[in-house]
């Protein structure tokens, strides 16, 4: 099957401060600019009715990796590619008119930063098809009024908004009701791909899974795929069927949900899931405690795997190379010495 998202070698590095002035560089004081390496040779192919959950502590990438797949950024290198498509190529300000932009769609982390305080609830769901709708080929004309307005009911139908608060402004909304509008105007231009930034991370636990139990439901009856970021294991086995865990830009391990949370590999995954589970003190088992401080995304040591200051089980070896996933298995880890967690000496 061919994927309908495929990232290949891709990364994204920030400059930092100041370009070295042309004095400076005449007179051989030419250090190269400090970089900050936000994503790091990440590869994965998504594939159409897939759902796939990108999870990581805060700082490690995760809005990075998803602002390059939206094209808000561009890419430092690598390939991405959408329906078979080089959309990495095009750059991010032509993205906007490109043929592929309707079919990405992405609902924002926090629902009271990304609706314009302005629109109402109407106008947020009904911008996106103001802006790119548009009538079947060959006419592909922009939208009727009158067909704005039919796909805006049926958006907030689709996402149990009722129509009555459609004329409400954010502020009249409560959190819930507000990402129910991020939603639908996500789903608006009937995409393929949703991403979902943290959608559910600004609201209540109880109001969390009701979203959830939405979004699980929209997926199937739309046959959307979704890139689902969270930093919250348990939302992303709840929702997906793939999991990719990032430590500081790289994806360290990703594989089947099932596969994945039965028996982790990589012991900074091994970590994330003994602080999410309930730990019995007479089971014998050890608990990981990650100590030390997270290396830095800054010029870092590319020989060095990214992991080396917190892990328990570092060896030589691994500041000696960068471990990679192998590309080929269903369960992949970048990790040289990979083990079950009860084998782990
Ligand atoms: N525009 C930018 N310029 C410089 N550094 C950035 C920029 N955007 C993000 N970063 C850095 O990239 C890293 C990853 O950030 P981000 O993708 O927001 O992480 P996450 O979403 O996982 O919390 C962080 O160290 C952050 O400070
Ligand atoms: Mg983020």
């Amino acid at each position: 099957m061919t994927p309908l998202l495929s990232l290949d070698a891709v990364h994204k590095r920030f400059p930092l401060g100041e370009k070295p002035g042309l004095l400076a560089r005449a007179f051989g004081a030419n250090k190269p600019q400090s970089m900050l390496h936000a994503v790091e040779n990440v590869s994965f192919d998504l594939h159409p009715g897939e759902s796939i959950g990108l999870v990581g502590e805060s700082g490690c990438g995760k809005s990075t990796l998803v602002r390059l797949v939206t094209r808000l950024l561009d890419t430092s290198e690598g390939r991405i590619l959408f329906n078979e498509r080089h959309i990495g190529d095009v750059p991010a300000h032509d993205f906007a008119r490109h043929a592929e932009r309707a079919r990405i769609q992405q609902v924002f982390q926090d629902p009271t930063d990304s609706l314009n305080p302005r629109f109402t609830a109407f106008d947020c769901i009904a911008d996106p098809l103001r802006r790119l709708g548009a009538t079947p080929l060959p006419e592909a004309k922009p939208m009727s009024a009158a067909a704005v307005k039919a796909r805006v009911e049926e958006a907030a139908d689709q996402v149990s908004l009722p129509r009555a608060l459609l004329a409400r402004y954010p502020h009249q909304l409560s959190g819930g009701q507000k990402l129910r509008v991020g939603i639908a105007r996500g789903i608006a231009l009937k995409p393929q791909l949703l991403i979902l930034d943290e959608p559910t991370s600004a609201l209540d636990v109880s109001v969390q899974a009701v979203i959830l139990h939405l979004l699980a439901e929209l997926r199937r009856e739309l046959g959307l795929s979704y890139l689902f970021v969270s930093h919250d294991l348990n939302v992303v086995r709840l929702l997906c069927d793939r999991v990719m865990v990032m430590y500081l830009g790289k994806i360290v391990e990703s594989g089947p949900v099932e596969a994945v949370f039965a028996a982790p590999k990589h012991p900074y995954t091994q970590a994330l899931m003994a602080a999410v589970s309930k730990f019995d003190p007479d089971s014998g088992e050890t608990r990981i405690r990650l100590t030390d401080d997270p290396q830095s995304p800054i010029d870092p040591d590319p020989h060095c795997c990214r992991f080396y200051s917190r892990c328990y089980k570092k060896q030589r070896a691994c500041e000696q190379a960068m471990p990679e996933r192998d590309g080929k298995s269903v369960h992949q880890v970048a990790c040289f010495f990979p083990n079950r967690l009860d084998e782990a000496s």
